[in-house]
């Protein structure tokens, strides 16, 4: 049997990494400011993580979401801790299509509507009600397609305002940083603004932090800049530093109900391991601390390169935008200087490296780009 042939590939074959680095099968070592796509956290292969996924599977893998597990339990505490939002609850899926899937249900369940805003450039997922959020035509399905569902411009209030008075709106969804979308940053003042306009118009305020939260913003969400508590946020990526889990983080004026909401795999035993080690790692590594300094120090030092057109980011969330089309420079990061980066669409090099990138890493890659910028 032949793989449905969506992605196109590099030929490159990890077979190993530890920290911020990758080897291939050749032995071949790569700096990762990639981090798989936002989702390595705490470093590759982090021996408290390793130990602590693999002891929980030599116990017991997996049980139904019908008995007790006190290891999500005692993720939520953590969780709660490290995030200073002990007061939500959290309900624990498998990724971050799922966990926005259940917030936007949630919200239509408790407010009895529908409707749903978005922002310009946002990416929610790839499931039905994730993908009619997102906006990206390209992947919408006609099945997906909807009629309810509204796509403002970021940091227009007077747009979200306007829409919200209609009274049919359930929800307003908004990334914390938008990462596919070019790693572009809600100001704070229209995120306060998004908080006072749904608490007056009875919408749910959703944070997606999938891409954003887990400490790679310098702060645990990066919602958490503008000092507002949304009704919902939702999590993935970082969560489970490569073991898939997602999270949601349901504000205490939301009652639960007896099959509201549910999955099979979610919250399973190995998920939990994986994500209370990710937690106890980020804790005692001060990881988020690194990410702002690391990231503040990355951002310094390539705001001296006149190549650059602008740098957005936060933390270890970083946007570098040129003005010619990047794929030669990532190609050249690449295969010439072993360097993992991501992208956004065709103009933007985007960096999301393990949050506990050394400071020497980021140095090795400011010399590194600069070779590449001055070849071109
Ligand atoms: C902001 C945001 N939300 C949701 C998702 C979807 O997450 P997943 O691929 O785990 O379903 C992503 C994935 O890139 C994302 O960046």
């Amino acid at each position: 049997m032949d793989l449905f042939n969506v992605y196109p590939l590099f030929d490159i074959e990890p077979v190993k990494a530890e920290g911020s680095y990758v080897y291939d099968k050749n032995g071949q070592r790569y700096l990762d400011l990639y981090g798989g796509h936002a989702v390595i956290s705490i470093g590759h292969s982090h021996p408290h993580y390793v130990a602590n996924i693999s002891s929980q599977l030599e116990r017991i893998g997996f049980y139904s979401n019908s008995v007790q597990n006190p290891l999500q339990k005692e993720l939520a505490k953590k969780l709660g801790e490290l995030s200073k939002m002990d007061e939500y609850s959290l309900f624990l899926c498998n990724s971050g299509a799922e966990a926005n899937e259940n917030a936007l249900k949630l919200a239509s369940f408790k407010t009895n509507k529908s409707k749903v805003i978005s922002f310009k450039n946002a990416f929610h997922g790839r499931t039905s009600g994730a993908v009619a959020v997102t906006d990206n035509p390209k992947i919408i399905a006609p099945i997906n397609r909807r009629d309810d569902v509204v796509i403002l411009p970021l940091n227009d209030l007077t747009a979200v305002e306007s829409e919200l008075s209609k009274g049919d709106v359930a929800a307003v969804i908004i990334e914390g940083i938008q990462g596919i979308g070019g790693i572009r940053i809600p100001d704070g003042s229209f995120l306060k603004g998004l908080r006072e306009l749904c608490t007056k118009y009875e919408a749910f305020l959703i944070l997606d932090e999938v891409q954003s939260g887990y400490g790679r913003s310098g702060k645990f969400f990066a919602f958490q800049y503008a000092g507002i508590k949304p009704d919902v946020v939702t999590t993935a990526k970082g969560m489970g530093n490569g073991f898939p889990i997602g999270g949601v983080l349901i504000s205490p004026d939301f009652d639960a109900d007896y099959g509201m909401l549910g999955t099979t795999f979610g919250g399973n035993h190995l998920a939990c391991a994986a994500g209370i080690a990710v937690l106890d790692v980020i804790k005692s590594q001060k990881l988020i601390q690194n990410a702002l300094d690391v990231g503040s120090y990355l951002m310094d030092e390539l705001s001296k390169f006149d190549q650059i057109k602008e740098i957005r980011g936060l933390g270890l969330m970083i946007g570098i935008e040129f003005e010619q089309e990047i794929t030669e420079i990532r190609k050249k990061l690449l295969f010439e200087k072993k360097i993992f980066t991501g992208v956004s669409g065709k103009h933007i090099i985007r960096l999301l490296p393990p949050l506990n990138l050394k400071k020497e890493n980021a140095t090795l890659f400011i010399q590194k780009f600069k070779e590449v910028l001055d070849e071109l």
